[in-house]
């Protein structure tokens, strides 16, 4: 049986206070719908450690800096709602606009740091978007733990740092990355792809893992950057954004894996931006 859809925020907060009375805990995770197999691995981790599960479906326009990507975000509520059942989660909270957004609202949540390099260099206002929208969903759920994929690993360290500075009692936890046999990370974004492109996106994570590989072994990125973003290029992405070596902490830019260190890319490939990670 599909899960109760809520859209009003007083009908999620009075159930919320049933759960809470009877001494239960609570998890939340946030997706923006079109959920694939990434989406289900944190409904599962979800429901290993708590009493009840919300899934959030929002699309959020605030952290879209591109008006037309927003406009071509998949929205696929009922095939989200059916891929949810076997999972058994208590709400499919669905907000309405004006439950995130009212009128007048004016409050933007800004996290400075983490979120400058990278996605918050490439697309500014982005990370003030995703910081707004989950420190609403974090305190209009009340959830005890949030679940999030390392495959937006930079937006996984905003929000804890979003969360921690603002003292919302919440625990966020991240989950490994989800990918497709050929490697390629599991995003709502790939079902924009051709079949082609699909296969020609699968290039990325082997490119990356050997990269990583030979960072590993002692290689400078310096010495080791250009070969890879030129592999990138061959495979079939039109552009490539950054490919980046970050402190896996906080994403200060690295030169070799003395630290635990992160390789991070973005590339475009058939009018498709896709981004990816992996721990080096
Ligand atoms: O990762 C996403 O799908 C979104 O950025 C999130 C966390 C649901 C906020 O809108």
């Amino acid at each position: 049986m599909t899960a109760p859809i809520i859209r009003q925020l007083a009908e999620l907060r009075a159930k919320h206070s049933d759960w809470i009375r009877a001494g239960e805990r609570v998890a939340v995770v946030p997706t923006m719908g079109a959920l694939h197999a990434g989406h289900l691995s944190l409904v599962e981790a979800a429901k290993a450690t708590c009493d009840r599960v919300i899934v959030t479906i929002f699309v959020n326009p605030k952290q879209f800096n591109n008006p037309e990507d927003l406009a071509n975000y998949p929205r696929t509520e009922h095939d989200d709602a059916i891929k949810l059942a076997p999972y058994d989660v208590d709400v499919i909270y669905v907000p309405d606009p004006d439950q995130i957004y009212p009128g007048g609202f004016a409050t933007n949540v800004s996290v400075a740091g983490v979120a400058d390099q990278m996605e918050g260099a490439c697309r500014p206002g982005h990370f003030d978007g995703v910081a707004t929208v989950v420190a609403k969903l974090f305190l209009q759920t009340g959830a005890h733990q949030a679940f999030f994929g390392e495959k937006d690993y930079q937006q996984l360290l905003v929000v804890r740092r979003m969360a921690r500075d603002l003292d919302i009692p919440i625990e966020v936890v991240g989950c490994p990355t989800v990918r497709e046999a050929s490697g390629l990370a599991m995003s709502s974004r790939n079902m924009r792809l051709s079949a082609d492109g699909l296969v020609k996106a699968g290039a990325l994570h082997p490119i990356l893992t050997r990269l990583a590989a030979e960072v590993s072994a002692g290689g400078h990125f310096a010495d080791l950057k250009k070969q890879a973003e030129a592999e990138i290029l061959a495979a079939g992405f039109n552009e490539l954004e950054y490919l980046s070596l970050c402190s896996a902490e906080d994403l200060s830019t690295m030169e070799t894996a003395e630290a635990p260190v992160r390789l991070f890319v973005a590339a475009w490939i058939e009018d498709v931006r896709l981004i990816d990670n992996i721990a080096v």
